[in-house]
């Protein structure tokens, strides 16, 4: 029977995975973890510890008292907040990671999650479809620290048979927890903004596109490649994976036909950069050839769905 930890479990990704993975495998056989006491009353329906992934002692008792299977290891800085402590996020995202391929190279673990970015390309990276294969030269710590943790995976997959298996994220979307600090994380606020009656203030340009995907889509996806037979799996660093592409206008746009009145105003500032240097879309071909990847979200759904749902969630 699998036992599930799954660590930065009160983050964007693991607000809604934890869930999904207590449906799929029992609310007992999953243990929610994360950084802050206050996370715990979001796992009401499982078990929930505290843990600070950089506790290597407490992670490593964890797995081994608690007869862990798989990890689902969530807990990074994302690219924002990344810039502002460089040193502080390669340190959390690059050691977190190293602690848990070591426990699954020890505990011969079954699985490992782990999510990687479209922040893994850079500058010189092609913007309009970017394939699975290019140059990559991350700009940012964010990024850096994503692009060597994949190569980190295919090395614990190919020298220790780690079964460890990720997913280019592009921005993620949900309304079931606030923006956590990244780039992307505008097109989250926007919706709090403009069900609010407020005004939104945006940190990047109108026309700036990026690629982006729907929670749901996004969970669907983990769990595919979670439950996909291990020799399907082919790609061992982490899969392009994509949804929809869309600019600030675009979205604004899209909301504006819900909510006539609201308003936006531009005002780009450092998270530019950080956006120009990234895809503008995604190729991720290899996802939906290898384990039968499809989403199902656009943004005139999307919009529909979180403008419909955001109202009546407490947080
Ligand atoms: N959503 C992330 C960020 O903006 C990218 O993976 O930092």
């Amino acid at each position: 029977m699998e036992k599930i930890l799954v660590i930065g479990a009160a983050g964007q990704l693991g607000s809604e995975l934890t869930k999904s993975l207590a449906d799929q495998y029992g609310a007992e056989q999953v243990i929610a973890t994360d950084l802050n006491e206050s996370a715990r009353s979001k796992f009401d329906f499982c078990r929930f510890e505290v843990l600070n992934v950089m506790d290597k002692d407490g992670l490593r008792n964890l797995v081994k008292n608690e007869n862990i299977t798989q990890i689902y290891h969530l807990a990074a800085v994302l690219s924002a907040v990344g810039e502002k402590k460089p040193l502080f996020a390669w340190e959390l995202n690059m050691d977190s990671l190293i602690h848990v391929l070591e426990l699954a190279k020890e505990f011969k673990l079954n699985k490992v999650y782990w999510p990687s970015s479209i922040a893994v390309f850079g500058p010189n990276t092609p913007k309009i479809n970017t394939p699975q294969y290019c140059v990559k030269e991350p700009n940012t710590v964010y990024g850096i620290s994503k692009q060597a943790g994949e190569r980190w995976c295919e090395y614990y997959f190919q020298k220790f048979n780690v079964d460890v298996r990720s997913l280019r994220y592009p921005g993620l979307i949900g309304y079931k927890s606030l923006p956590g600090g990244g780039t992307t994380d505008y097109a989250v606020d926007i919706y709090h903004k403009a069900l609010a009656g407020e005004k939104f203030d945006c940190f990047l340009r109108e026309d700036t596109s990026l690629p982006m995907m729907y929670m749901p889509d996004a969970i669907k996806a983990t769990l595919d490649i979670m439950n996909a037979p291990r020799e399907i799996v082919k790609i061992r660093s982490s899969y392009n994976l994509a949804a929809m592409n869309f600019t600030p206008e675009e979205i604004y746009q899209c909301i504006l036909t819900h909510i006539p009145d609201f308003k936006i105003e531009y005002n780009p500032d450092f998270r530019q950069a950080i956006a120009d240097s990234w895809p503008d879309s995604i190729d991720d071909t290899c996802a939906r050839e290898d384990w039968g990847w499809k989403h199902d979200y656009d943004l005139a759904r999307m919009t529909k769905d979180i403008l419909e749902n955001l109202p009546n969630f407490k947080f």
